[in-house]
């Protein structure tokens, strides 16, 4: 009976546990608009100067800059720092191993990172560092606990410090402050990280589409074989009735 007891009540609390780790900390809601070309830009350009040093993004071409009205010689002076020429990806010069050993994980690729943690998360997290002297780096971030990866963009945002909150047993972290200023004021950190998520969220759609455009390639092959085959059969039964 008593083990009965235990089951049921295992049950009953399951679905409780899966609901409380789904709720995490609140995003802010991130400011996407694929069709402003001006902003896509711009977060184009934060992401080569800030990003592409220790991420990759191997699925994005620079030529498919083009996209985003950009001519290739602008594409060539302004956001070609790691490569020779326009058709090339996204790689990054450093060694996946030597980064691991550095930061302790390895940053990973962010091709398709908008649709594998959603521009809401990639806006909150680029906004959600914190000091912490206990972490390595001396970063911690509000939606990414013990993140590996420091604080790249602390200069301008400056430096937030966690306010805390009293929630049951626990303190919990209630909002972030500016403690030392940045280069550009927090409104102005927002709509650059908006550029930035705005870009990335971009860069997750054109590797989608160009796998629709495999995807259209092979079907067109299958219809192309298709009559070959046709063909071919008549042409092998054409003496055997
Ligand atoms: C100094 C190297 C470095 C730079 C520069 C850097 N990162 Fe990172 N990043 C890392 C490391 C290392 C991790 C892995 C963190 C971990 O797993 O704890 C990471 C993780 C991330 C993640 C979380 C990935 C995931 O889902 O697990 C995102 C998103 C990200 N970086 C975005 C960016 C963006 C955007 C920029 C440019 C503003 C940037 N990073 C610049 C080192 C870097």
């Amino acid at each position: 009976m008593k083990r009965l007891k235990n089951f049921l009540f295992l049950l009953m609390a399951v679905p409780v546990i899966a609901v409380a780790s789904e709720e995490g900390p609140r995003l802010d809601k991130a400011p996407v608009n694929l069709s402003d070309q001006a902003s896509l830009q711009r977060g184009a350009r934060m992401f080569v100067n800030y990003c592409l040093n220790c991420h990759s993004a191997v699925s994005m071409r620079y030529s498919r800059m083009q996209d985003l009205g950009l001519t290739e010689d602008q594409i060539k002076e302004n956001l070609m720092f790691a490569a020779e020429k326009p058709g090339e990806t996204m790689t990054v010069g450093m060694d996946k191993k030597e980064a691991k050993n550095w930061f302790g994980s390895a940053p990973p690729d962010l091709s398709v990172i908008a649709r594998a943690r959603g521009s809401d998360w990639l806006y909150t997290y680029l906004r959600g560092f914190y000091r912490d002297d206990t972490r390595p780096t001396g970063w911690n971030n509000v939606v990414f606990p013990k993140v590996a990866m420091p604080h790249v963009l602390w200069s301008l945002q400056g430096e937030m410090v966690p306010v805390m909150k009293k929630e049951g047993e626990h303190e919990v972290i209630e909002r972030l402050e500016l403690a030392k200023p940045g280069s550009v004021t927090l409104a102005e950190y927002d709509a650059m990280v908006g550029d930035l998520v705005n870009y990335l969220t971009w860069m997750g759609e054109p590797a989608q589409l160009e796998r629709k455009q495999l995807g259209l390639f092979v079907l067109a092959f299958l219809a192309f074989f298709f009559v070959v085959a046709y063909y071919l059969k008549k042409e092998f039964w054409k003496d055997v009735h």
